[in-house]
């Protein structure tokens, strides 16, 4: 028994392994010219005991072990670490495949969410849905993420704008296992088109934020024209602050609002999406301690610009890639897919980009000391590609690259030979 009285896993030795391949060094966020390092150990061991990693080596190195020991045969597979999205919008209810549908005919999704459709749309199903149904559906989209190779994942409310739909969304991710963060400020509710954000925001900060903070781990706000506006962002993310949220912002996705300076102003864990991020904010990014997060795949999917993830890095920013998967910018739960994007569009290499959706990621979610990386005294999280080269993780443009995951010392998904 662990600790917390839950059964340990039995012990786990993945064995011949074509490579273990896993972000350099001990730091994160790792920067610069660092985020591209990778420690690569060719016919290679992993061993995982009571969930976590304890010896990491070659096969010629590997030791007598006790009997009772379950096995992997990792021959012609090669081993990352499991995959960390820190950006998403997992917990919704239905889906957007009719706005698709407009948009491929031509609508843009600004047009649509200023039309009452967008974000209101899903927030219309997900009040609707009781918490049950939420919780089946975040089951659902998250077994998803499981099999591309997603092992801790956060996810956002936000789809509620009234207090007990975004309490549920809270309490419904916080039960599936993911990291919560309060997005209450995600859009306007239709209830306060005539006061307006400013009082939305007085109204999340007096009536929801008090029993949110109970449950989430972080806060996050859209400042962009037609959404929350400088002053609003700032007031409800000093408030979360306050509550003793750290702090997020999706920012510069359509426009500079501010987003950049402000999230360093409040000390904020990071600032995501950045399609829209100039030189200067690029700069102020590579000085501070405020994570980069980007989302090619709202990019793509949107047919926007990608964000200058490029320049990011060069400068010294601290970067992290994630999926942003939800109904309507980025339908989308796979980080391998986003790894190829990351490599094809935003000129990342793939140990970059193996880097940005692990140990960054990690950072992001304050979670650096025990995920991200394959090495003892880490958690037992590991995702087994189906191929002798890790890089195949980036290369395989959309395929079935993901062949085994272990999450805390046990295989959670296993998929065909
Ligand atoms: O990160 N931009 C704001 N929010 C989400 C999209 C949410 C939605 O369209 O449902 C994003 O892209
Ligand atoms: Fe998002």
């Amino acid at each position: 028994m662990s600790d917390t009285g839950e059964e340990l896993p039995p012990s786990l030795l993945i064995r011949d392994l074509a490579q273990v391949a896993s972000p350099g060094g001990r730091a994160a966020p790792l920067r610069g010219a660092d985020l591209g390092t990778v420690e690569v150990v060719e016919d290679a061991y992993v061993l995982c005991e009571n969930g976590k990693v304890s010896a990491v080596g070659a096969m010629r190195d590997l030791g007598p072990l006790d009997a009772d020991v379950d096995e992997i045969d990792g021959r012609g597979l090669s081993a990352v670490p499991g995959l960390v999205d820190c950006h998403t919008h997992a917990c919704f209810a239905g889906d957007r495949v009719e706005e698709f549908a407009m948009r491929a005919a031509g609508a843009t999704y600004e047009e649509l969410h200023a039309a009452g459709g967008g974000i209101i749309s899903t927030v219309r199903a997900t009040r609707e849905a009781g918490e049950l149904e939420l919780a089946a559906a975040l089951d659902l989209h998250t077994s998803w993420m499981l099999r591309a190779g997603t092992t801790t994942f956060e996810a956002k409310s936000g789809y509620g704008l009234d207090r007990d739909t975004e309490l549920a969304q809270l309490r419904v991710v916080e039960r599936a296992g993911g990291v919560p963060t309060f997005l209450g400020a995600h859009a306007l509710p239709p209830e306060f088109a005539d006061a307006g954000p400013a009082a939305y925001v007085s109204f999340l900060v007096a009536d929801v934020l008090p029993e949110a903070a109970a449950v989430a781990e972080a806060a996050d706000v859209f400042l962009e024209r037609g959404a929350f506006g400088i002053d609003d962002a700032r007031r409800y993310l000093e408030a979360c602050r306050d509550a003793g949220l750290s702090l997020r912002l999706h920012g510069d996705q359509f426009t500079e609002a501010g987003a950049v300076p402000l999230a360093i102003e409040v000390g904020a864990r990071s600032v995501d999406h950045l399609e829209s991020t100039g030189e200067r904010g690029i700069a102020a990014l590579a000085a501070s301690d405020v994570t980069g997060v980007v989302l090619p795949a709202s990019a793509l999917f949107l047919d926007r610009p990608m964000p200058p993830a490029r320049a990011l890095v060069d400068a010294g920013a601290a970067v992290a890639l994630a999926t942003d998967f939800n109904p309507g910018s980025a339908f989308c739960e796979s980080l391998p897919l986003v790894c190829s994007l990351a490599c094809t569009q935003l000129r990342l290499t793939p140990g970059e980009a193996l880097a940005a959706c692990t140990v960054n990621a990690a950072h992001v979610l304050d979670r650096a000391d025990r995920k991200g990386r394959i090495a003892p005294g880490f958690d037992a999280d590991l995702v087994l590609l189906a191929a002798d080269d890790w890089r195949h993780l980036a290369y395989h443009l959309g395929g079935p690259v993901v062949r085994v995951v272990v999450r805390a010392g046990r295989t959670v998904s296993s998929g065909p030979a």
